[in-house]
């Protein structure tokens, strides 16, 4: 097979490693990848935003399979003009990918079907005022998010009415996200601990990969802004069986028979954002892709068949059994520029990535190859990733920071406490164990 990868992240550098593996892989392109997807493929410098040249190249290598990574190229409607071009895609079309795009949508699909998720209300920009008097009716903290996709600056947490209203003049009247925020989805705030699943679908069957826990703040105990992800781990311990099962039948299900009746079926990954309540598992959010740095964990955690998994979900007919959970764990641990995701520099040489370790993968994420050098070129540069034969989250946690104690590089950041949320209520388990057997 044939398959081209669109996209240049670290979850890129994931997928392109999981499929370079596959054994029914002959050529891997990435589109346009980074220094560390080298490895896997061939990086083809085309930009995941020029529709028509990735059409040109699919059909002239001849393409058997693409797998898009990023939102934009799917929200932009990539996957129907491969489709319409005879070429096989893992990825949602244009209408579908408006779960993503749209929170609006997403919420009110989720009310009609009754898919557990926070209480909301939505408003548009000319109803500033009842949005206020809304906002002055209600409880707090609350939540206040924009309706379209906001780089991940689009949801407040709002603690008080004035962060509230805020949060509203800056989407209404600030107009700091363009036309994203146009319209606003108010909701409850939900408490518990976050999870994200993904549902490996052709549309009608799914499989769920192993659950993870991403953190997204850029400092350590979940402070400071939001950011694309500082890291994440899987499996997480606060997804129980029970809770998988609630998360298959309450909530995949019943959305991807939504996007079917609407006439919009979702083929490809089903990124499903969920808070872990005290009354099961409920939505935050859908995303239309393999998240990042999700993805990093959740690949090594999988025996089989990647490929075709992907591929049989592109034709229509999900392989189920294609890969299983290989019962263990895996930690990854962004290295990011000094400043981010505020201003930060960048071209500063990258030290250490000569070094080999066991059970490790440093995925690159915002890099550059300079005069033979490897240099920084983003806010989240590497994606340390661990993994352990066993599930055991204190080994690979331990591996991944031995590995980021080799390498350094000008202003360096990272957090500290990546999986401990994990850590922490499994020490206390099994503390609680050697107190019932001891
Ligand atoms: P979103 O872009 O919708 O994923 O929101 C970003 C982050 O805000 C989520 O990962 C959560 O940590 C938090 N969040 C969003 N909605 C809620 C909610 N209703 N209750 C609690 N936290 C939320
Ligand atoms: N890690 C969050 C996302 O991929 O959206």
């Amino acid at each position: 097979m044939r398959a081209a990868l669109i996209g240049s992240g670290g979850r890129e550098h994931a997928l392109a490693t999981k499929i370079a593996e596959c054994r029914m892989i002959e050529k891997l392109f990435i589109l346009p990848g980074n220094p560390g997807t080298k490895k896997n493929g061939v990086n083809v410098q085309i930009n995941p935003d020029d529709q028509n040249a990735i059409i040109g190249f699919c059909l002239e290598q001849k393409i058997d399979l693409v797998v898009i990574g990023p939102e934009k190229p799917l929200i932009d409607g990539l996957a129907d003009k491969l489709h319409n071009n005879g070429i096989k895609v893992f990825g949602p079309s244009q209408q579908a990918a408006r779960i993503e795009g749209e929170k609006s949508f997403a919420k009110q699909l989720m009310k009609e079907y009754k898919i557990p998720t926070a209480e909301f209300i939505l408003f548009s920009k000319n109803n500033y005022d009842e949005a206020i008097t809304y906002l002055q009716s209600i409880k707090y903290p609350v939540v206040v998010k924009a309706d379209g996709i906001a780089a991940g600056k689009g949801v407040t947490i709002a603690e008080t009415l004035a962060d509230a209203q805020e949060a509203v003049d800056d989407c209404f009247i600030n107009s700091s996200f363009g036309s994203a925020g146009d319209k606003i989805v108010i909701e409850e705030f939900m408490k518990g601990q976050e999870a994200s699943i993904f549902a490996i679908t052709d549309g009608t069957d799914f499989v769920l990969l192993p659950a993870a826990q991403d953190y997204k703040r850029i400092f350590d105990g979940d402070k400071g802004k939001n950011t694309g992800g500082m890291g994440a781990y899987a499996p997480t311990p606060f997804v129980n069986e029970n809770d998988l099962k609630k998360i298959a039948d309450e909530i995949v299900e019943p959305v991807l028979k939504a996007m079917k009746e609407k006439g919009m079926p979702f083929v490809g990954c089903l990124y499903c954002g969920l808070m872990i309540t005290n009354d099961g598992p409920k939505v935050v959010e859908f995303n239309c892709r393999f998240g990042d740095p999700e993805t990093q964990v959740v690949l090594p955690l999988l025996d089989g068949d990647f490929c075709e998994l992907l591929y049989s979900a592109a034709c229509g007919m999900l392989k189920k059994d294609s890969v299983k959970y290989n019962g263990g764990a895996s930690v990854c641990v962004v290295l990011a520029s000094g400043g981010y995701p505020d201003k930060f520099k960048k071209g500063f040489v990258i030290n250490g990535l000569k070094n080999v370790f066991q059970n490790v993968n440093v995925y690159h994420a915002g890099t550059k190859e300079a005069d033979g050098e490897i240099i920084t070129n983003g806010g989240r540069v590497l994606n340390i990733t661990s993994f352990t034969e066993k599930n055991d989250l204190i080994e690979a946690k331990r591996t991944a920071y031995e590995a980021i104690s080799k390498i350094n590089f000008t202003g360096i950041h990272y957090r500290k406490d990546i999986a401990d949320k994990a850590i922490i209520v499994i020490e206390h388990d099994d503390a609680d164990l050697t107190d019932q057997h001891g």
